[in-house]
């Protein structure tokens, strides 16, 4: 099996991958499922991770559900010393015999592996002096059959990440399938990453009211082939609700977070579209993202993700949803004005507006559809 790998360096740490996945469009599962591509989901996790940490006053211990070949704990084990101990679990032992191999070539000893479920990996450490600080569920799909389980096994106060892909369903492709795994339905609409991330986090919500524990999110991520949310997971009930809806006019294009299921467009009186129950809090906690750009030169991380957290610095206090340059130029029948000057005229309108991390070419505001077309 040894002679299909390939050695290569991704951030600081040496990988050793079947080397199918770096040529396959779609990365094989067989031997064992690595994504070249999810590179900057793995080096944003390295920056949130550390970032953690600095506060955090337990035992500092990540627990990985999901490994594959091990990529994300094996980096965090070598990337990051303050991590005591690392558990890399999956399904797959081919995944795990390369994990062993990739801890072995990068000298990181502070490694447990091991070849169980899920569920019941993240059970067997949902005991006292067993929980992590930092517990990842990296699935192939949707987290949700996870998530019971991995907020079980994170200690008070510790750090649940969760992966999910199944972008088809979270984009409104199958309703039905949605409400089944998010118990929330989406909008399809130009702005459908951030309905995305927040049917993801109302989820991590809702279980986690189930298990009188309290989510605060501190970081979401998102880009072409994945959604990542981080949040931390306090064994506290949250009594200020956090769930609601977003009303959507597909007739004037109008959009803001109602708490109750309300159907009329109050700008323009016909009927709008409700997505959700979904989580309508903050998506980024500005001290948190502000210490991931502190640290972002501690680490060799893609150019990206610094560009990427100045916007969500800009964004953090906005109001939920946003808008695309192309959308207000189709409803202006016009050529697309830059999104630069877009800001800076409904600014100069009296309004608030920023870009935002969730699409380039976007922008958030508090000013409605209305305001937004009268000022561009
Ligand atoms: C998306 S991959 C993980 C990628 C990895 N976290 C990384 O960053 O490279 C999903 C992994 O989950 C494993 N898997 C699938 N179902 C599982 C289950 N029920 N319990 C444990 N592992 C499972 C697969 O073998 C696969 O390696
Ligand atoms: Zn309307």
């Amino acid at each position: 099996m040894e002679s299909s790998l390939v050695e290569i360096l991704e951030g600081g740490t040496k990988l050793l991958v079947p080397k199918e996945s770096l040529v396959d469009k779609s990365p094989p599962r067989e031997p064992a499922f690595f994504n070249p591509r999810a590179r900057i989901n793995r080096d944003f996790s390295i920056l949130a991770y550390s970032t953690f940490l600095q506060n955090f006053k337990g035992p500092k211990t990540f627990l990985d559900s999901l490994s594959g070949i091990g990529a994300r704990s094996i980096r965090v084990a070598h990337e990051l010393p303050e991590v005591a101990k690392v558990f890399v679990n999956d399904v797959n032992p081919k995944a795990l015999e390369i994990a062993k191999s990739i801890a072995r070539l990068n000298n990181v000893a502070n490694c447990h592996f091991s070849e169980n479920e899920a569920c019941r990996f993240l059970s067997l450490h949902s005991v006292r002096e067993g929980r992590g600080a930092i517990v990842d569920v990296d699935p192939f799909g949707s987290p949700s059959k996870y998530l019971d389980c991995a907020i079980r096994a994170t200690y008070h106060g510790g750090l649940l990440s969760a992966t999910a892909t199944d972008l088809t369903v979270l984009h409104g492709l199958f309703p039905s399938a949605c409400r089944r795994k998010y118990y929330g339905v989406p909008v399809r609409v130009e702005y459908g990453d951030e309905i995305a991330l927040r049917l993801i986090l109302g989820c991590i919500n809702l279980v986690s009211g189930r298990l009188d524990v309290k989510i605060v999110p501190l970081f979401v991520q998102n880009n072409m082939h994945y959604y990542k949310t981080y949040v931390k997971v306090l064994v506290r009930t949250g009594d200020d609700e956090q769930m609601g809806y977003i009303l959507n006019c597909k007739n004037c294009g109008n959009r803001h977070v109602v708490k109750e299921v309300v159907h009329v467009c109050d700008v323009c009186n016909n009927r709008a579209e409700l997505a959700g129950p979904l989580w309508t809090g903050r998506l980024y906690d500005r001290d948190f993202v502000n210490g991931m750009i502190a640290n972002e030169p501690r680490f060799q991380v893609d150019k990206s993700c610094r560009k990427i957290l100045e916007r969500c610095i800009e964004e953090v206090d906005m109001p939920p949803t946003y808008f695309t340059i192309d959308e207000i130029a189709h409803m202006k029948r016009s050529p697309p004005v830059s999104l630069a000057k877009t800001i800076s005229r409904i600014q100069k309108a009296g309004f608030r507006a920023t870009p935002t991390s969730l699409n380039p070419a976007a922008f958030r505001t508090d000013a409605r559809v209305d305001q937004i077309l009268n000022a561009v």
